[in-house]
C-alpha cells in the first residue's frame, strides 16, 4: 500500500475505548455500504469501478487525448463541481508545477485550463484574450448536460471554435462527458456530432474521478490513467477486504465520528505540505461536504496549504476557537531534490542547513507544526503518501471515497445526494427570468429591494 494513516496524534480525544465503543457502527455502515442496502444505493458505482470499468471507453479516452495532444495547443475543460475538481487535483497533482508557463518541450502536452466554474465576465472575457491565437478543443463535462455555469461557458468558446474552424471541423474539436441519454448536452452533443464519453448514472460528480470525468483531461495531461486506476485498485482491495483493526479507511471514518460526536469538534482541515496538493484538498472538501453535510449534521471540511497557512491560519489553528481537528497529508518522497548549498560567509545565517534538501526543511516544519498544535490541544490525523505519482494518488482518492461512504453512514445521513445545492439554484433562475420561475421572481426581487 502506498497510503496509510497514523492516528497516534489524535488519541488524546479520540481514545482506544472511544473508538472501541463505534467499531460496531461503524461495520454497520460499511457492511450498509458494500451490501448496497442503505440510502442513496443507486449511486455505489464508484465501489468496483477500479475493476470494472468500460474498457472501450477506456480506450477511446486513450485515442482522443492523443488527438487532442496532436492537434490543439490547449485543452479547455468546462465543468464545475464534481465534473471539475477531480480532473484539476489530479493533474495538478501529478504534472509540472507550472505546467501551463513552463516550456512546451518539457511539458510535451496541451496547457489546460478550466472554466464553467465560476460566472465571472472578467474571466470569461480575459480566458478568450488566451485562446484567442491559439488551436484548442474543449472537453465539456456535466453529467446532467443542464449546470448553468457549464452552459453559459460551453455557449462562449463553442462560439470561439466555431468561428475559428467553422462548425464542422469545430465539432471535431468538442468532447462532451455526459448522461448516456439524457440532457441538454447530450441533445445538443447528438444534433451536431460530438465525440461522447458516458458519466455513469450509478456514480455522483464528487465520486466520479476515474470515470471519463476525470481520465479524459488527465489523459491529455499526459499523466498514466491506467496506473491511476491500478492505484485505486489497490485501495478498493484494502478497503474491503481488511477488517477493521488493519483497515485505514474504517479507523478514519471511526476517529473522525469521534472527535465529532464525543470531543464535540465541527471542522476538519486538511493540510498539506505540497502546493501540489492543492486541488487535491478542494475535491477533499467537496467529497466531504456534499456528502455528510445536511440534516442539520456533519463536520466541515475545510482546508489550509502549508507552510503558506502557517503565516495566516497557523494563529487560529494553535490558539483560536477549539472546534476543530486537522488531517495532514505527508508526502514522503518528493518528486524532485533541491539541496542547500554552502555559502563561503554566512550573512543569511543559514549554512547549518547546507548539505540539506529542501524537503528535509519542509518536514521539520510538519512535524513541529504537528507537536506544537497537538500542544494548542488541536488533535491530528497524519496520512503518508509515498509520493504524489499514479499510484499513490489512485489509492488514495480511492481510500478516501470508502472512508466517505462508511462516515456519513456512520454519522446517520445518506452520503450520496446533496439536496442543498438547489436553494441557490432556484433562486438564480427566478432572478434570471428563466421560464418557469416567475411565481418566485416578485417575490425576491422584493427581498432584495428591487
Ligand atoms: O457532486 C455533485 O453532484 C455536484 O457537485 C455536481 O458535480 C455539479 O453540480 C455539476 O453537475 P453536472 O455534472 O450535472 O453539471
Amino acid at each position: 500500500q502506498k497510503i496509510s494513516f497514523d492516528f497516534s496524534n489524535a488519541k488524546f480525544m479520540a481514545k482506544d475505548a472511544d473508538i472501541e465503543a463505534i467499531k460496531s457502527r461503524v461495520l454497520e455502515a460499511k457492511k450498509t455500504l458494500v451490501e448496497k442496502t442503505g440510502e442513496g444505493n443507486d449511486f455505489l458505482g464508484w465501489i468496483d469501478l477500479p475493476v470494472n470499468y468500460d474498457k472501450e471507453e477506456f480506450d477511446r479516452i486513450k485515442k482522443a487525448a492523443a488527438k487532442i495532444k496532436d492537434d490543439s495547443d490547449v485543452l479547455l475543460v468546462i465543468g464545475i463541481g464534481g465534473s471539475y475538481l477531480g480532473a484539476r487535483a489530479t493533474i495538478e497533482a501529478l504534472r509540472h508545477s507550472f505546467y501551463n508557463m513552463v516550456d512546451k518541450n518539457v511539458r510535451k502536452t496541451p496547457e489546460i485550463y478550466y472554466c464553467g466554474n465560476n460566472l465571472s465576465s472578467t474571466y470569461y472575457a480575459e480566458l478568450v484574450d488566451v485562446l484567442a491565437d491559439k488551436d484548442f478543443s474543449i472537453n465539456v463535462i456535466s453529467k446532467s448536460g443542464t449546470t448553468t455555469e457549464c452552459s453559459v461557458a460551453f455557449r462562449i468558446f463553442k462560439e470561439l471554435l466555431e468561428k475559428k474552424y467553422g462548425k464542422a471541423e469545430a465539432s471535431k474539436r468538442i468532447y462532451a462527458t455526459t448522461d448516456k441519454e439524457k440532457g441538454a448536452l447530450k441533445t445538443l452533443a447528438n444534433s451536431e456530432g460530438y465525440e461522447t464519453f458516458v458519466v455513469p448514472d450509478d456514480i455522483g460528480g464528487r465520486f466520479s474521478v476515474l470515470t471519463a470525468v476525470g481520465l479524459l483531461p488527465i489523459a491529455v495531461s499526459g499523466a498514466d490513467i491506467d496506473l491511476l486506476m491500478q492505484g485505486a485498485a489497490n485501495g478498493r482491495e484494502y478497503c474491503l477486504n481488511n477488517d477493521f483493526d488493519n483497515n485505514d479507511a474504517l479507523k478514519y471514518a471511526a476517529v473522525r465520528n469521534v472527535l465529532h460526536e464525543k470531543a464535540g469538534l465541527g471542522m476538519e482541515i486538511l493540510g498539506n505540505f505540497e502546493p501540489s496538493l492543492h486541488y487535491v484538498s478542494e475535491w477533499w472538501k467537496q467529497l466531504y461536504g456534499e456528502s455528510e453535510g445536511k440534516d442539520g449534521k456533519g463536520i466541515f471540511p475545510t482546508a489550509v496549504d502549508f507552510t503558506t497557512d502557517l503565516h495566516s491560519l497557523g494563529q487560529f489553528i494553535q490558539e483560536g476557537t477549539k472546534n476543530h481537528f486537522e488531517t495532514f497529508i505527508n508526502v514522503l518522497n518528493p518528486r524532485k531534490v533541491v539541496t542547500m548549498q554552502l555559502e563561503e560567509t554566512d550573512l543569511d545565517g543559514l549554512n547549518y542547513l547546507a548539505g540539506k534538501d529542501v524537503d528535509f526543511i519542509n518536514k521539520c516544519a510538519m512535524n513541529g507544526t504537528i507537536l506544537a498544535h497537538v500542544d494548542g490541544d488541536v488533535p491530528n490525523i497524519r496520512i503518508d503518501m509515498d509520493a504524489i505519482d499514479e499510484l499513490s494518488l489512485g489509492e488514495l482518492f480511492y481510500k478516501f471515497e470508502f472512508a466517505c461512504g462508511v462516515s456519513g453512514y456512520t454519522l446517520g445521513v445518506n452520503p450520496f445526494n446533496q439536496p442543498g445545492v438547489e436553494s441557490y439554484k432556484k433562486n438564480m433562475f427566478a432572478l434570471l427570468g428563466k421560464p418557469g420561475f416567475e411565481d418566485m421572481t416578485a417575490k425576491l426581487k422584493a427581498r432584495l429591494g428591487e
